[in-house]
């Protein structure tokens, strides 16, 4: 059975006064969560400490971005041994916004999906077309490119069976990203179907991989979003700084039958 899970993404937003009071509300709330999904806050790194302070094992814990390497001389770096060591289960790798602002490309997606991987987290690793990309009738291929080389190292790894279990994919159409425009949830199924076959292919125990949809999730286009197959749940960007919206939001995925 997939692993149903709502991850709240602060980008650069939070501070230690949101971090004890949102989490604080939303792990009083987690204990009435019965439909079994897993909440994860992702906070800027600096608030890392203060998050899981409140959170008290209620709620896990992940970092926005990793660098490419364990430790040295990398000025402003993080790495996943360091994640790990603070005390966080998730990494985010490969954000549209890391890909468009920061020159991020499916090489260096690879490269960071493999150090957190051999740390022992999770990765959530994002894809999604742009408009552009959307319009022209590319999205499906352009998303399964992102997934093949991406993971590529997963597919290749030793213990491949392994390596999958610490892999979520999260599908966010980069024109729907802080938008307020949200795929459908049929055009959103259709793309989470299409990424499962991506990783069938690839070797993947592919019904078993978590699939999250992002994209301007609120809490009144979640419940349709959830109830898709192939949807297993969010990446909450705006919302998630809203402790009551993101709860809210939590609660709309359907009980795992
Ligand atoms: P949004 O962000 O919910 O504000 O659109 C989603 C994300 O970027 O993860």
């Amino acid at each position: 059975m997939r692993r149903k899970i709502v991850a709240g993404n602060w980008k650069m937003n939070g501070s230690k006064d949101l971090s004890e009071k949102l989490v604080g509300y939303v792990r009083g709330e987690a204990g009435s969560l019965d439909n079994g999904v897993e909440v994860v806050i992702i906070p800027p790194a600096l608030y890392v400490g203060d998050v899981l302070a409140q959170a008290r094992g209620a709620v896990s814990v992940g970092v926005q971005n990793v660098g490419q390497w364990q430790s040295g001389a990398y000025t402003g770096e993080i790495s996943p041994e360091m994640a790990k060591d603070a005390g966080c289960h998730y990494v985010l790798v490969g954000h549209s916004e890391r890909r468009q602002l920061f020159g991020e490309t499916d090489e260096l997606v690879a490269e960071k999906v493999s150090l957190v991987i051999a740390s022992g987290l999770t990765a959530i690793v994002c894809v999604g077309e742009t408009l552009a990309e959307r319009d022209s009738g590319e999205a499906e291929s352009v998303v399964a490119d992102q997934v093949r080389k991406g993971l590529v190292a997963v597919e290749q790894a030793e213990d491949a069976g392994k390596a999958w279990k610490r892999i979520v994919v999260a599908y966010e159409p980069v024109w729907a990203i802080g938008t307020g425009k949200t795929a459908t949830a049929e055009d959103a199924q259709a793309m989470h179907a299409s990424i499962r076959s991506v990783l069938k292919d690839m070797g993947a125990p592919a019904e078993e991989i978590s699939l999250l949809y992002g994209g301007s999730v609120k809490a009144d286009n979640a419940a349709a979003l959830f109830s898709e197959p192939d949807i297993d749940g969010g990446l909450i960007g705006g919302a998630s700084l809203v402790a009551e919206d993101f709860v809210s939001i939590c609660r709309y995925v359907p009980a795992s039958t």
